[in-house]
């Protein structure tokens, strides 16, 4: 059987640290005998150059006609003209919407080899392991109105903070069931004591927990949260919230583990059980990195991980994403660094040695 795959590099780092996926993608597809079929996709800034938009219609068929999509990142300087009307962005937005992709993934974890070097204490970080369910297709990023308009006394703006119930539930729904297996506990993240969309959210909450007597559930405000993730970050364990405020936790939370470069994520539109062909867009949370990009010295492991998530998570592959997040922190064990985790005098290895050191403990695996 084959599977077919939608790569999507997009712009800056992205497809650097992309090609490294795709190279341990094949070296596990190798070791394990599947056939990974990875057809290239034009998004974003790429696809504002070649295309005049950031998300063409061959991109979206494309995606719709593989088993899973592999994106790497969008944006840079050369598409910022605030008064253009395509914008990079609009590409991953778009795609996410197309797909219908609600719930977002972003597990964050902490590697023993690297706890003593990022600015938090170790011992805040000892067990740190959450995951954050950042709904995905609504919220502030894309309800409507959204515009830019004069009046008679100047300039105005305006975005929508809106949702309704059923996209509250269902990414509640989400958060829940993934908190069964993991330590049954759920906190929900808004701004109830100003936001009326918030205590919309924190009532669904509320009614979706009485469906799961076994998960406890929590409220935390989103200034409180952000404080907490540095304080106290084992404190949580699922966390669910809306897009933006889910957009700057993980940011935030990526510093637990010591570098945006080790992040990835899974965008995903059922909740189902059965995995066997789940559709789902992996990427790293990170962004394109413009100001590193074409240098050669992107961490991958976040690309590298995200094609660990969508083997499991799309094509039910568990120790074929087993092996690749064991490579990963082995090499960590290991002391290999790329520049982002290492002090500015510190030695490191490029990008592609990074793949390589990844793909030769893969290799090396008793596995098969
Ligand atoms: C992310 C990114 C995107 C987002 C940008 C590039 C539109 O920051 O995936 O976190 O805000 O969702
Ligand atoms: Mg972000």
């Amino acid at each position: 059987m084959e599977y077919s795959i939608a790569m999507l590099p997009g712009d800056g780092i992205g497809p650097e640290v992309l090609f490294e996926g795709e190279k341990i993608l094949n070296l596990v597809g190798m070791k394990f005998g599947h056939a990974f079929r990875c057809r290239q996709g034009l998004i974003g800034g790429a696809a504002i150059d070649h295309e005049g938009t950031a998300l063409p219609k061959s991109t979206i068929n494309l995606c719709k006609n593989s088993d899973a999509v592999l994106l790497g990142a969008v944006g840079g300087p050369k598409w910022d003209d605030p008064n253009s009307l395509v914008r990079p962005e609009q590409g991953l937005l778009g795609i996410r919407k197309e797909l219908k992709l609600f719930a977002n993934l972003r597990p964050v974890k902490v590697y023993k080899s690297l706890a003593d070097s990022g600015p938090i204490k170790p011992h805040v970080l000892d067990g740190v392991d959450m995951l954050v369910v950042r709904e995905l297709t609504g919220g502030l990023y894309f309800a409507k109105p959204k515009r830019r308009y004069v009046t008679s006394v100047g300039r105005s703006a305006v975005d929508t903070l809106r949702y309704h119930d059923s996209e509250v539930r269902r990414i509640l729904y989400f958060a829940f069931e993934l908190a069964k297996g993991r330590r049954c506990k759920v906190t929900s993240v808004d701004k109830a004591n100003v936001l009326e969309s918030s205590r919309l959210w924190r009532e669904v909450a509320d009614e979706v927990s009485l469906e799961y007597p076994d998960i406890e559930l929590e409220h935390v405000l989103v200034d409180t949260a952000a404080m907490q993730l540095i304080q106290n970050p084992t404190s949580f364990d699922v966390l669910v919230t809306e897009n933006t405020f889910g957009d700057i936790l993980t940011d935030e939370a990526s510093v637990l583990s010591g570098s945006m470069g080790l992040l990835p994520s899974a965008s995903l539109s059922t909740v189902s059980d059965s995995r066997r062909h789940r559709m789902g867009l992996y990427e790293p949370i990170h962004g394109s990195a413009p100001d590193i990009a074409g240098l050669g010295i992107a961490n991958p492991i976040a690309a590298v991980l995200s094609v660990a998530m969508l083997l499991r998570i799309s094509f039910d592959m568990e120790s074929e994403a087993r092996l690749i997040e064991a490579a990963v922190e082995d090499v960590l064990d290991r002391g290999f660094r790329t520049k982002d985790l290492v002090a500015s005098e510190g030695k490191y290895l490029s990008t592609t040695r990074m793949g390589e050191e990844i793909g030769k403990r893969i290799c090396e695996s008793g596995i098969r």
